[in-house]
């Protein structure tokens, strides 16, 4: 499926659903209300490996890509995103993102880049962001997560605003257009606090598909960012 074009950063925080904490019995349902409102979504891609929970591959990639015509972002949270990458890239993600600590991650972005496509690098919170550093000529997007993979529903780190900020300054010294996103225990509050702190690109996953109406959500934290 041919990936739908991602923004660049525009100064205004992008807000990305992910689809870990949407209602699978009704995809589609599940993301209309946001679907307008949203930059992209986010599929988050779990092997049992990399983090001791399994979640979905190509096949709802493609699925949650179709449901939502939004450009998708697929968050490799494996111990070998190189043998994935074709396959996620088949599926119509328009950005992969890997992990600074999975195997072969160098490879795997140059190979997501040779695709056409955006690449991404995450950090668990163990991770410094020093660990950027070799890549900030090559990525799109860098991936601070504000909890331990593997889960949504968890606590935000407030500890890891510090390595927000500590990333948004590679950021402009790089001088290149990318993205510094936030995943994990994003609400009303904590997407404030992440923003203040350098973050533009926030995704959500309980917070909102928890919420009783999550359009009204998407649309109060927009006005609020
Ligand atoms: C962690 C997951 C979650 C999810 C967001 O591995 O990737 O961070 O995207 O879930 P919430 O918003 O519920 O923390």
């Amino acid at each position: 499926m041919k990936p739908r074009p991602f923004p660049l950063p525009s100064g205004r925080p992008s807000l990305v659903p992910s689809v870990l904490s949407a209602d699978f019995t009704r995809l589609k349902a599940s993301l209309a209300p946001v679907r307008r409102l949203a930059d992209w979504v986010q599929v988050d891609v779990m092997d049992g490996r990399f983090v001791p929970n399994i979640s979905f591959g190509p096949a709802i990639t493609a699925a949650v890509a179709k449901a939502s015509r939004l450009p998708v972002d697929a968050h490799l949270m494996v111990e070998e995103p190189g043998k994935f990458i074709g396959a996620f890239a088949e599926a119509g993600a328009g950005l992969i993102t890997v992990h600074a600590e999975a195997r072969g991650a160098a490879a795997s972005l140059k190979a997501v880049k040779k695709l056409g496509l955006k690449a991404g690098l995450a950090l668990r919170p163990g991770t410094p962001a020093a660990k950027l550093a070799p890549f900030m000529g090559l990525i799109d997007l860098a991936l601070v997560m504000t909890v331990e993979p593997g889960f949504g529903g968890q606590g935000f780190m407030p500890e890891m605003l510090a390595k927000v900020f500590a990333v948004r300054e590679l950021i402009v010294r790089s001088r290149r257009p990318v993205w510094l996103q936030v995943d994990g225990g994003i609400n009303a509050e904590t997407a404030v606090l992440a923003a203040g702190a350098g973050a533009d690109s926030l995704v959500i996953g309980s917070a909102l598909f928890g919420a009783p109406s999550p359009g009204r959500f998407l649309k109060r934290l927009k006005e609020k960012l």
